[in-house]
């Protein structure tokens, strides 16, 4: 898209901090080293790795907090000295947090994550040589979560736009990270062709019945677990603890001013449907008329609200 002929869009890339762009996907550059970024294609996959890839915002840290008690076998105080980053490793975040050589250092099984597009991710990975959790959530929802982050992020530039505008720039797939529509495809896509390495998890699904989904996941990365272990993971992962576990919602950071969370919290709603309260009934036409038809050709259901 031409920068000039989108005020929108002109004025939310100056917003983001040192923006930079890898293979057309716009990234902030506060976080990510345009050095990392160029390694990318080629860093080395380990067939026991475990790779959580999401559009942000669609559940990662609820899947990392998972995952990482997975590994743990349920045993809660062995991850609680450790924030997030620390125990599920960024791929593309060079700083605070570490970096490739961090990585490469670090001991097998490990837990990565990453939001890159498909496109992006390293080649091996594509090709099949380890395991790939895809999280996705509903894109109004997804779009909400999002708009809040903007604005508490000080590495995207702490939003001041009009929720109007993010819509927009939402549904022209112009934010960071790019077309959530193209990102959850691209994954889709793969899944089809390596459907064994590939689990798609949606964050619906997670709300609706955490436990069943963490007892999927157990089975897909091969670390069976006992009903009560499953049960303490269940419990240790329901959004009112996260939202007051400081190894999780961002309290406790390495680096200090990385979020103003005086506006809204890392941990903010947790629910499905939030965006009945964000959306005009035109905005709701306008991604309906966008996505849906995709999503129907791809087969993949998407689930935009629930009673509970
Ligand atoms: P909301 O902004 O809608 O509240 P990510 O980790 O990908 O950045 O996603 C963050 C979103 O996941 C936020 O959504 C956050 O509240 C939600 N979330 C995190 N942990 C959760 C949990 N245990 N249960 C439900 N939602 C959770």
């Amino acid at each position: 898209p031409n920068l000039k002929n989108d005020e929108i869009l002109a004025k939310y890339v100056l917003s983001i901090p040192k923006a930079i762009r890898m293979n057309g996907l716009l990234l902030q550059g506060y976080l990510a080293y345009p050095k990392v970024l160029r390694r990318i294609e080629n860093f080395e996959i380990r067939t026991d790795d475990i790779w959580l890839c999401t559009y942000p915002k669609s559940g990662t840290t609820w899947t990392e907090e998972i995952l990482s008690l997975i590994f743990a076998n349920g045993d809660i105080d062995a991850v609680s000295k450790k924030i997030i980053a620390e125990r599920v490793l960024h791929l593309e975040i060079g700083k605070p947090f570490g970096h490739l050589k961090w990585l490469r250092s670090t001991p097998s099984p490990r837990l990565l994550a990453t939001h890159l597009n498909v496109e992006n991710i390293p080649g091996q990975l594509r090709q099949g040589k380890a395991k790939i959790i895809y999280v996705v959530r509903n894109p109004k929802d997804n779009a909400v979560s999002y708009y809040h982050h903007h604005r508490i992020s000080t590495f995207l530039g702490n939003y001041s736009g009009s929720w109007d505008e993010f819509v927009d720039l939402f549904a022209k797939g112009y934010l960071v990270y790019g077309p959530w529509l193209d990102h959850v495809r691209g994954f889709w896509e793969l899944k089809q062709r390596i459907p064994d390495s590939v689990l798609f998890v949606s964050y619906e699904e997670l709300k609706v019945d955490l436990k069943r989904m963490i007892g999927i996941i157990c089975d897909f990365v091969g670390h069976p677990l006992t009903e009560n272990q499953i049960d303490r993971i269940t419990s240790h992962c329901s959004f009112e603890k996260m939202r007051n576990n400081k190894m999780v919602n961002r309290e406790e950071l390495p680096v200090a001013d990385l979020f103003d969370m005086s506006k809204s919290k890392f941990m903010r709603k947790g629910i499905i449907g939030d965006w009945r309260n964000h959306f005009t009934a035109e905005q709701s036409k306008r991604f309906d008329e966008i996505f849906q038809p995709e999503l129907v050709k791809m087969g993949l259901p998407i689930v935009y609200d629930h009673d509970t």
